[in-house]
């Protein structure tokens, strides 16, 4: 086992389990790994700064603002520093607040700034592991593509024997050497990936548009860049601002409005992306004269002549070279899966992820979605309803499958 020059952040929480922590952090520098520990306020009731210290051979942090003159400790700096962010002991308050994005301590904005992989070793009392919010917490953590050390069966602090030991430090080092050496699925690939609406102008005040958020898309583009790909995020108008959500990841954002920008966009990529996923929802159709003023109101009916726009998915398809894997997305209202085999022909897409609007909580706006992708090969998969980012994890998972 060796961890030789692996820069680990150290996260340690209020967990009475924080008493094993000096000698883990001794067993990593044996393994050759450079230390730093951030100590969450409830920690140091359990572990004194000195000792962390002493044995990572660096300084301990615990507040935002290290000393009276104002200097700060570097959260985003800390978390860019590190080849993994361990935390552990994990408490089932620091779970909470890390899968809801509650940054109200260095620990946590450390966390949320990584585009590292994330351990999580949670340590607690049995019935505060199993309480429904606590595994909800750890759910959430794993769909963000965290990693989570299960904790052990065995006698608590408390004296009650069950589940909640955090292991001993061998197997915590056996979990970090797994994440660190394990290769990314995705590393050295460069995924394209499009989301939101477009906005065909009729005048300088009005457009023909949908409801598409976006936010399928940003799922797809934060979990391929976890694993390791570059992605290209082109998107249309959407009310997140993508750099704001996408941290330290290694995610290009490129902004459209309309089709036709959004077009030029993906023809300039798609050439030297090895996947792409047209998750946009572009207007199928746009006024066929843009009038350069303001229309105003005047008879009783009005008539808007509409042109197709460019199919950009089609003209995708067919200059697709070999090796590139090209998804399509499919929202229907009627005849789901028939329509969607249609597309997925006609456009020669290799899959396609099928939306209905029919399917309670899935689609536009929710943050929920319900798909069945569905495969060249006729395979098919159908998800149950659940978060976008789990969603976003199960079609990586079947375009992985489809390239191997
Ligand atoms: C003696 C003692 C032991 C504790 N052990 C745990 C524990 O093992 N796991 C846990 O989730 N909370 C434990 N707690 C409660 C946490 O310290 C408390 O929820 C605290 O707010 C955690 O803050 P932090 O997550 O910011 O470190 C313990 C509290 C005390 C006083």
């Amino acid at each position: 086992m060796n961890l030789s020059e692996k820069k680990i952040l150290l996260g340690i929480t209020g967990s009475i389990a924080a008493y094993k922590i000096p000698m883990l952090i001794r067993e990593l520098k044996k393994q050759g790994a450079d230390v730093k520990v951030i100590c969450t306020h409830d920690a140091l009731n359990f572990v004194t700064a000195p000792t962390l210290s002493t044995l990572s051979c660096n300084p301990v942090y615990s507040d935002f603002i290290k000393n009276v003159n104002g200097e700060w400790a570097n959260h985003v700096d800390l978390a860019l520093w590190a080849d993994t962010i361990l935390i552990a002991p994990a408490t089932a308050n620091t779970i909470a607040k890390l899968a809801n994005g509650q940054s109200d301590n260095l620990l946590i904005a450390a966390a949320m700034s990584a585009s590292c992989p994330i351990i999580v070793a949670p340590a607690m009392d049995h019935d505060m592991y199993i309480y429904p919010a606590t595994q909800n917490n750890i759910a959430k953590l794993k769909s963000y593509g965290h990693y989570i050390i299960n904790p052990e069966h065995g006698e608590l602090a408390s004296g009650i024997i069950g589940e909640g030991r955090l292991p001993e430090e061998r197997t915590i080092i056996n979990h970090i050497q797994q994440v660190l050496t394990t290769p990314k699925k995705f590393t050295g690939n460069t995924v394209l990936i499009t989301a939101g609406p477009t906005q065909e102008a009729i005048d300088p005040v009005r457009y023909i548009s949908n409801h598409s958020t976006g936010k399928m898309g940003i799922s797809l583009a934060k979990e391929f860049a976890f694993h390791g790909a570059k992605v290209i995020f082109v998107h249309g108008p959407i009310f997140m601002q993508p750099n704001s959500v996408f941290g330290g990841l290694d995610i290009e954002a490129i902004e459209t409005v309309d089709g036709e920008q959004m077009d030029k966009a993906v023809s300039k990529f798609f050439k030297s992306s090895d996947i792409c996923i047209m998750a946009a929802a572009v207007a199928d159709y746009k006024p066929n004269i843009v009038s350069i003023k303001k229309i105003k109101k005047g008879s009783d009916t009005a008539k808007l002549e509409l042109v197709k726009t460019t199919d950009i998915l089609y003209n995708l398809g067919k200059n697709k070279k070999k090796g590139q894997t090209l998804v399509g997305f499919a929202l229907e209202t009627d005849h789901e899966e028939k329509n969607a085999i249609s597309k997925l022909q006609k456009k020669d897409l290799d899959m396609i992820v099928l939306n209905s609007l029919n399917n309670k909580g899935a689609g536009f706006k929710y943050n929920t979605n319900q798909v069945t992708m569905i495969c060249k090969n006729g395979e098919k998969l159908k998800t149950p309803l659940k978060n976008k980012n789990e969603i976003a994890l199960d079609i990586l998972n079947q375009i992985y499958k489809i390239r191997l």
